[in-house]
């Protein structure tokens, strides 16, 4: 058990604030975050805010296809001080495609700041990872950006959010004027005045402040805390991250309502994040992050407790022990020792392959928490040697790439070439990028003339009969379980009417064995 006391610990813990910004790409999540790391007085800096320019290149080398194509594509976490609170801002994948990668970072925080474009409102992107925070509860708040520009009006942009995302939204600041004219946020809940100039009572912005906000306090819902808990209701702060208007309102409403560190379900029982006994739960696995090293960090998540240098842990899905003698605050290329760590804290964790996305460590507790899926992939491609000279170095490295989620890895049972599985296409080119730069391996892809990858499980025999009959349709994924295979929708529908006795998956828990 921690000696932390019991005060310290839960004092510590109440003032985590793990937090991820969503947007659509352009919305201003980087101009945001750098706002924010900057109010912040950022104690550590991470190498994938996607900086422009040399700042780019010089936090983000290390990942020459994210310098090639000027995007962000692996998450990091930032971690500094504000209003008493200690922040983690988990970076998410920028680019387009849905990943994982994407659904396993929101799997590690306690809210989302959703940063909306204002002469754009809700758009594609934005709506899709709002869903993912939705399958999870996790509470919302929303920044309208860029209200120094021409701006769709504030009343119409709430009732877009509301409608569109069927989310309740409650305006927690008001603009003082529009476009070129804006000048500051009036609080809602603080009634306090934010302005970058002084403003007389009779400047028309403030007549028109006046005028809104009767109408927002009778026609809105007000704020209530426990729907924002539940992921049922945003409050709605509008700013100009550029300008820095609205940044502060943001950061102090996280420190007053924005949740501490939330409970965390697990197979037996849910964990409370206030209970003495560290546990964690590993979200990412990253290799290779310094090429001179090798090695192996693992993202963790502390979920109960505190994590203090040294301390012998139990892995709970091999049942070893596990010391944990150089947990890292880890940020791109500087990593720092963490002496201690309190839950709601994310420290990396060096190691040689032992610990994989889904792992959950304990003091000594049997547990595993659950929520970190693998997708069943929507892109299969078979991969295609050139030089078969390579063929083990490409085998250890294809599962070491797996092992850290970059692509799923499906072995076929009749003993073809290896099968890749992803949920969108960038993946396949990170793939590519990786084994050549890291591992000197140069590879293709082919088509497969599979489109669908189900897990399947029932009986014992079942299976072992119906992977005999089905021979050439069937691999094993990188945990050894049996994956079906299909050429198309209408085959997998045939395949389940036709054996009733299997189930076929497309959602798999990580960490945790089927059944
Ligand atoms: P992203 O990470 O969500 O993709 O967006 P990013 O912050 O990179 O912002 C996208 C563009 O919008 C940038 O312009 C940025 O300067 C601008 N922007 C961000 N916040 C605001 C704001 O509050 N007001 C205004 N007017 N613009 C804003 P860019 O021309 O693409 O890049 P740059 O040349 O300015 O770096």
């Amino acid at each position: 058990m921690s000696d932390a006391p019991v005060t310290e610990l839960s004092t510590e813990i109440a003032r985590r604030r793990t937090f991820a910004i969503i947007s659509h790409p352009d919305a201003g999540k980087t101009t945001l975050t750098e706002r924010i790391l900057r109010a912040g007085g950022a104690i550590q800096l991470a190498g994938n805010v996607r900086a422009k320019g040399e700042r780019r290149r010089t936090r983000s080398d290390w990942m020459s296809i994210e310098r090639d194509r000027g995007i962000s594509v692996v998450s990091s976490v930032m971690t500094f001080e504000y209003g008493g609170c200690i922040f983690n801002l988990l970076d998410t994948p920028g680019h387009e495609d849905f990943s994982e990668d994407t659904y396993r970072t929101l799997t590690a925080v306690d809210s989302a700041v959703m940063v909306i474009d204002a002469a754009k409102g809700i758009e594609d992107r934005t709506r899709k990872l709002f869903e993912i925070c939705r399958l999870r509860d996790i509470p919302i708040v929303t920044f309208i950006n860029k209200m120094d520009r021409e701006a769709q009006d504030p009343f119409e942009l709430l009732d877009e959010v509301a409608s569109s995302l069927a989310l309740d939204t409650s305006p927690a600041t008001w603009p003082v004027g529009r476009a070129a004219k804006f000048v500051g946020t009036y609080d809602l809940l603080t009634k306090k005045l934010h302005t970058q100039e002084e403003l007389p009572q009779s400047d028309p912005r403030m007549i028109q402040l006046a005028e809104e906000l009767e109408l927002a306090e009778a026609a809105l819902p007000q704020f209530d805390r426990e729907a924002f808990d539940a992921g049922h209701l945003t409050p709605v702060f509008f700013g100009s991250a550029m300008k820095e208007i609205g940044v502060t309102d943001l950061l102090d409403a996280l420190v007053s309502f924005g949740p501490s560190p939330r409970n965390q379900v697990a197979e037996t029982r849910t964990v409370k994040a206030d209970e003495p006994a560290m546990t964690a739960l590993v979200f990412k696995i990253q290799a290779n992050m310094d090429p001179n090293h090798r090695d192996r960090i693992a993202f963790a998540r502390i979920c109960s407790g505190k994590l203090t240098r040294g301390m012998r842990l139990l892995h709970t899905r091999t049942g070893k022990n596990f010391a944990v003698h150089t947990p890292q605050f880890f940020f791109a290329r500087d990593r720092q020792l963490a002496e201690e760590a309190f839950a709601g804290d994310v420290v990396g964790i060096p190691n040689h392959g032992t610990l994989r996305i889904g792992d959950t460590l304990t003091e000594s507790e049997n547990l595993s928490f659950t929520g970190v899926p693998h997708f069943a992939p929507e892109i299969l491609r078979r991969v295609r040697l050139d030089d078969a000279m390579k063929a083990k170095k490409l085998k250890q490295a294809l599962t070491q790439l797996a092992e850290e989620g970059v692509v799923q890895l499906f072995r076929p049972q009749d003993g073809a070439q290896p099968i890749v599985g992803v949920v969108g296409t960038l993946q396949l080119d990170v793939l590519q990028a990786r084994l050549k730069a890291e591992y000197g391996v140069a590879i293709g892809f082919d088509a497969t003339p599979f489109s669908l990858a189900r897990w399947i499980t029932g009986p014992r025999d079942k299976i072992e009969i119906f992977a005999q009959i089905n021979r050439s349709a069937m691999a094993d994924d990188l945990d050894d379980d049996p994956v079906f295979l299909a050429t198309s929708a209408f085959m997998m529908r045939r395949t389940q009417e036709q054996n009733p006795d299997i189930t076929f998956h497309d959602i798999k828990q990580i960490g945790i064995e089927i059944k």
